[in-house]
């Protein structure tokens, strides 16, 4: 979607995001207090990133959350396109289907489009993306998935899997359908057009591999939503669910504006960079301070549009600590070199333990892979 002031869409996000405009646009729900008081008696727990509403929107939760009630079973399905490392804004989303597969207790379906990012990144040769998409999944590993409930599909390897639903879903959808729902032109090459239909086919994988109409549920964040639209669309016409989806914002960069992007490798945390180097990243970072201190200490800094802020609040801290550090960073009291500190020393850690946890899953990646 390209709205004045903003554009999302699954390969760019510019621009000040607003979310409510955006939830109108794609016409998906808002995540109510309701909701997540059922989400709350199914699991056991909320989430922070429901709580504090990183997670904030969704497709048809209700109905999974029913459907679980009656003892059916859904898959999760997430997945990356390996055009690169893995920064922190992707790890959230991941961090939250294992919160969901831990609370309860489901499959996992990890798609990885390596065939996405050749198809539609210039100048990246296939040796370079199977490179990226192995190192990808030593991430989605240490993100720590029940070994023995969660399979990792990659599309150039496993397409056998996926060929068979995808022609099922692409004979139902027209050109004119995928160029208005992803802005493709004539000059698109004909990969892409194609692709769609193969981001798609997990979302059925569930139902072929249990021999019956099987729930589905994708945990991302709000950029991937074209895809479940045209997936929703034909899923009832080819016998299966709609798939489901809950969807997060977008985890800022460092910088002015916009979502973390590989593309801007200054202002995004790898999980990949040595804690100095992302230690650095951090004390440039743009924040929401005013130009000096006594003027901060007068007027109060912006925490609303300062990125460290969000980094601690989203990944490192409490609700009750980060409404604390709000209330300070507005009235003057704390100043921005404080919070930098702070989110560099937790940064250092997480990158610290994130990168163990990496070096153990290079033992486990067999055990992962789809059959
Ligand atoms: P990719 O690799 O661009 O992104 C992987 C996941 O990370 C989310 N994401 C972000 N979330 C928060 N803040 C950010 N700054 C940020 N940047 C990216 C994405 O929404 C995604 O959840 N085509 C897909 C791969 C894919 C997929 C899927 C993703 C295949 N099947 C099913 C989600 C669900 C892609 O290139 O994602």
């Amino acid at each position: 979607m390209k709205e004045e002031g903003f554009t999302v869409t699954p390969w760019k996000v510019e621009g000040e995001v607003d979310y409510t405009r955006l939830v109108n646009e794609f016409g998906t729900q808002l995540i109510d207090e309701e909701l997540l008081a059922r989400i709350k008696r199914f699991a056991g727990r909320l989430h922070p990133l429901l709580k504090l509403g990183y997670f904030f929107s969704h497709r048809d939760l209700d109905w999974i959350l029913d459907m679980y009630e009656k003892g059916e079973r859904f898959y999760l399905y997430t997945g990356r396109g390996p055009s690169g490392n893995v920064h922190l804004g992707h790890i959230l989303p991941w961090v939250f289907t294992k919160y969901l597969q831990d609370s309860f207790n489901v499959n996992l379906i990890f798609q990885i489009t390596d065939d996405e990012k050749f198809l539609y990144t210039d100048g990246r040769n296939m040796d370079e993306i199977s490179r990226y998409a192995y190192e990808n999944i030593l991430d989605i590993i240490a993100v720590g998935f029940k070994p023995e409930k969660s399979k990792i599909i990659v599309d150039t390897k496993h397409i056998n899997h996926l060929y068979p639903i995808a022609i099922e879903i692409a004979k139902k959808l027209t050109f004119s359908t995928v160029r208005a729902t992803f802005g493709f032109t004539s000059s698109t090459n004909i990969g892409m057009i194609l692709f769609p239909a193969i981001q798609a086919a997990p979302c059925f994988l569930p139902s072929k591999i249990e021999g019956k109409p099987t729930p589905c549920l994708i945990p991302a964040a709000i950029d991937q939503d074209p895809y479940w639209r045209i997936t929703r669309d034909v899923a009832e016409k080819l016998g299966y669910y709609k798939p489901a989806q809950i969807h997060s914002k977008f985890l800022p960069g460092l910088g002015m504006q916009g979502k973390m992007s590989s593309s801007q490798p200054e202002t995004a945390i790898f999980t990949t960079d040595e804690p100095e180097v992302a230690e650095k990243k951090v004390m440039n970072a743009f924040t929401g301070g005013q130009p000096t201190i006594a003027l901060q200490r007068r007027l109060g800094a912006d925490a609303y549009r300062c990125p460290v802020f969000w980094y601690l609040r989203y990944m490192f801290e409490d609700e009750k600590s980060s409404d604390e550090r709000y209330v300070k960073c507005r009235s003057g009291s704390l100043l921005c070199y404080e919070c930098k500190y702070a989110l560099a020393d937790a940064v250092k850690r997480y990158l610290k333990e994130f990168q163990i946890k990496r070096e153990h899953a290079r033992d486990m990646v067999d055990r992962f892979m789809f059959d």
